[in-house]
């Protein structure tokens, strides 16, 4: 059925998206991405359970200049009740997923909300448009997932779309696991599917517990700057519209079934992008640069800690015409600059449920 060439992306309807996780750091972006495309005349449905790292407020405005044409519905993905009536009732055409529990350190120290939201959840979705859908050739169900499900690279060597899975931490195991139930839809089912594995994301939005706004954060607060072992493991990193756009290309030209790789192209040390962001905080809080730099501090290693993350983007670049627009240095001076003008949008993140968290897990910090 998937064959069919009826699946082809020029028939493909894209008038009611539903976007799951569209509060987080990646989701919200692509949504007020979407809303700037003129060609985008549709409806976004954004499902969210707004755990601690859902904040309806990163779309405040969205909600208020798209009126009827953003629905926000407070929600688990795992409540199939719940996504049923979604897709009957707003007609839902396109899935974009990126609803996930998404940071390594607490899939570590909780693995059991990673397994439940990630590859549970994923699944209940898919049920739902298979049921749903039927065998209908104008829909998309697109899953966005990350380069960690390849593993752990050496000094050399790049991540490609036929890179043999090998995750290894909970988190990288349950997304594996997702990617796995999406592919396996389409082969069995013949659900109409896109994929995308991605690498770090930075920009406005993310949640500060990952590297580069807890780095922001702790500077301005004159907090320790923890680096995690040797402070020599290399990440790709990529500004979080670039990610949004790649995924805007797939759902509208990429070919039913396939997987796309994206990346920067952008190799950074951890303690060669921390001292980068001291020099940049120091210039703009007006401090001396040495204050900031000895905040720096060495801690015990994350257990299983991936050495290198690298990925080959040429498929999408080659097929789709996509490539990066951002970048790094302007990138994160933006991002730095949106950081220290939404001091409400950190307090309020960071307050409730994620304080009682971290006052439990990192009292040191
Ligand atoms: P995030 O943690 O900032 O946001 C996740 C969102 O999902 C939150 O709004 C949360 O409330 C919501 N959510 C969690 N569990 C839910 C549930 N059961 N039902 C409904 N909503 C739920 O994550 P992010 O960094 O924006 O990542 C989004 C997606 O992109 C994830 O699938 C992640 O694996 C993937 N990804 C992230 C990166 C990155 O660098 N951040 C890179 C590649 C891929
Ligand atoms: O590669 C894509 C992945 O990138 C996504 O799938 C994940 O959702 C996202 O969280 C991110 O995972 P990482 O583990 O790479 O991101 P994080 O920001 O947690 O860490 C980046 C690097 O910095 C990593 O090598 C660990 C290190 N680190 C992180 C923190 C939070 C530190 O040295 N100190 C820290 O305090």
């Amino acid at each position: 059925m998937s064959d069919n060439k009826n699946f082809s992306p020029e028939n493909r309807t894209m008038k009611n998206m539903l976007v799951t996780g569209g509060a987080g750091f990646i989701g919200s972006n692509f949504i007020r991405l979407v809303f700037h495309k003129p060609e985008f005349t549709g409806r976004i449905i954004n499902l969210d359970k707004l755990t601690y790292a859902g904040n309806a407020e990163s779309l405040g405005d969205v909600a208020s200049i798209y009126g009827n044409r953003y629905v926000f519905v407070h929600g688990d993905i795992r409540d199939s009740a719940l996504l049923e009536k979604i897709f009957m009732e707003y007609e839902i055409d396109t899935v974009v997923h990126f609803a996930a529990e998404s940071h390594v350190d607490r899939s570590i120290e909780g693995p059991a909300e990673f397994i439940q939201t990630n590859i549970n959840g994923t699944f209940s979705l898919l049920e739902t448009a298979r049921k749903i859908w039927k065998d209908r050739a104008d829909v998309l169900f697109h899953h966005v997932s990350t380069d960690e499900v390849y593993g752990s690279l050496g000094e050399t060597g790049y991540f490609y779309e036929t890179t043999p899975y090998d995750p290894r931490s909970p988190y990288s195991a349950s997304k594996a696991g997702s990617d796995h139930l999406v592919s396996a839809y389409h082969h069995t089912f013949g659900l109409p599917i896109t994929m995308s594995n991605c690498s770090n994301n930075y920009g406005p939005y993310q949640f500060p517990e990952k590297l580069i706004p807890l780095m922001i954060s702790n500077i301005r607060q004159e907090k320790p700057l923890p680096v995690y072992g040797d402070g020599k493991n290399i990440r790709d990193w990529l500004y979080v519209d670039d990610h949004n756009e790649a995924i805007w290309q797939i759902i509208h030209k990429g070919i039913n079934g396939e997987t796309y790789n994206i990346g920067g192209e952008n190799e950074w040390e951890n303690i060669r992008l921390v001292e980068t962001l001291c020099e940049i905080m120091a210039e703009k809080l007006n401090r001396p640069m040495d204050d900031v730099k000895k905040l720096i501090t060495y801690v015990k290693d994350r257990p299983g800690h991936d050495r290198r993350y690298a990925i080959n983007c040429d498929k999408i670049k080659r097929t789709l015409g996509w490539k990066q627009k951002y970048n790094f240095e302007t990138g994160l001076r933006a991002t730095v600059d949106w950081y220290l003008s939404h001091d409400a949008w950190v307090q309020s993140i960071q307050s409730g449920e994620y304080q009682k968290w971290m006052e439990k897990n990192y009292r040191e910090r």
